[in-house]
């Protein structure tokens, strides 16, 4: 598929993701589970496109939601999975409670006891049992940026692993409330098995004293986090789903239920790229800065997590590289894609590519300098497919009144 021609299509900034890649991903997934139950629940937060959802809900996956607009999307893009849709986040509305529970979801991930109230109080009113899981905070370390690290007992996520004993048994007498599940999430952008495991070895744990007070819990959610590559996109993805899912079948060992994952990033990442035009060239003293028409409100991850995109002209010119800031339009130092980066040579009309933009790219683009926010394209097999238009002008004054 040449982006060129979709960049003519479809203009700049683009969002280009790869469908074929996606499925590819979930299969890996899938298949390195088939020796036991499993559900995919894929972290609708890293590209929560609704064709891409469509995508992967057709080839069985659930879903991770941690808001009531991901469950609207979930439900607006394939409703019959709705029972495979676990809730999880640390502020969860009883607006939100109430629609999941009407919608009749797998089960919420309860970060708190005050949670679990508020959760036994809805499913009372509206009388409907709730499946819960308690998402536990296994205190372990994570190697990742701080910012999307949650493991830890400092961390705002989960229930102290130590408490969740007793509030099972407590939960027991709520005939509103079933236990159903447990649930664990360390962070993102985790490169190594052994944290997964760590975790998964905990919360095993647990599950096998909870057996001994007569709670039988079905499932064991180990969350997401699994990291990739952004320096080299060609690494081998099987093998790393399947040390990873080894590290947490080990620490399962014993445990007969069913197993779900939460994977977002691993699954999209590298499906995904940011096409833009470069709009100039320009120097300042020493440095040379590549000015292109995205910016940080369409790919924050450089500015937030000083994380590392790789950057490649779609049509290579022949000539020496250079040294390079690659930066957008809005006012801020911070909006930057790389800096002192080495490029090859790049002229104003020239398009680059953003590698490895398919999460958490699209998915937290802002307006941020009133800039409407970008297309997005599927790519499945030969065919390109608008999946959102660019937002208008229009759009970007809908809402308010003078
Ligand atoms: N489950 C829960 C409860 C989560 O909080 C997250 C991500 C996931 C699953 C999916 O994690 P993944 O497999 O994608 O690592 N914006 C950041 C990443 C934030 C991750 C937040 N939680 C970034 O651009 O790197």
């Amino acid at each position: 598929m040449s982006l060129e021609s979709l960049a003519v299509r479809f203009g700049t900034p683009l969002y280009v993701d790869s469908a074929d890649h996606i499925l590819e991903r979930l299969g890996l997934f899938q298949r390195a589970l088939s020796g036991r139950e499993h559900l995919i629940c894929y972290a609708v937060k890293a590209n929560p496109a609704l064709a891409i959802l469509k995508l992967l809900a057709e080839r069985g996956a659930g879903f991770d939601i941690v808001s009531g607009g991901e469950l609207e999307r979930v439900l607006a893009a394939a409703p019959e999975a709705v029972d495979r849709v676990v809730f999880s986040g640390v502020g969860k509305t009883a607006e939100e409670i109430d629609r999941a529970l009407a919608a009749g979801i797998l089960e919420f991930n309860v970060e708190s006891e005050a949670e679990l109230e508020l959760l036994a109080t809805r499913a009372k009113k509206l009388k409907r049992r709730a499946r819960f899981a308690l998402r536990v905070n296994p205190d372990v370390f994570a190697e990742t940026h701080p910012y999307i690290s949650t493991g830890l007992h400092e961390h705002k996520f989960g229930i102290d692993i130590r408490q969740a004993r007793r509030i099972y048994r407590e939960a027991g007498g709520n005939r509103w409330l079933e236990a159903h599940g447990i649930s664990v999430h360390i962070g993102s952008q985790i490169r190594a098995a052994d944290p997964f495991g760590a975790a998964a070895a905990r919360v095993s744990q647990l599950v096998a004293q909870l057996r001994q007070d007569g709670i039988a819990l079905q499932s064991i959610d180990v969350g997401g986090g699994l990291g990739i590559d952004y320096h080299d996109g060609r690494f081998d993805a099987a093998s790393i789903v399947r040390e990873y899912v080894g590290a947490i079948e080990s620490a399962l060992a014993g445990f007969e239920g069913r197993l779900l994952l939460e994977p977002g990033r691993f699954l999209v990442a590298q499906a995904g790229a940011l096409v833009t035009r470069v709009l100039n060239v320009k120097r300042n003293g020493r440095k040379t800065f590549v000015i292109t028409d995205a910016a940080m409100n369409d790919l924050i991850r450089p500015a937030l997590y000083q994380a590392y995109h790789e950057i490649v002209p779609v049509r290579p010119r022949a000539g020496k590289s250079r040294v390079v800031d690659v930066v957008g339009p809005v006012c801020e130092t911070g909006d930057f894609f790389a800096r002192d980066r080495r490029l090859a040579p790049v002229r104003p009309g020239d398009l680059l590519v953003l590698l490895d933009a398919g999460a958490y790219g699209m998915a937290q683009a802002s307006n941020y300098n009133s800039r409407p926010r970008a297309a997005e394209v599927l790519v499945v097999g030969a065919k390109a497919r608008l999946i959102r238009r660019r937002e208008t002008m229009e759009d970007l004054l809908a809402t308010e009144r003078v």
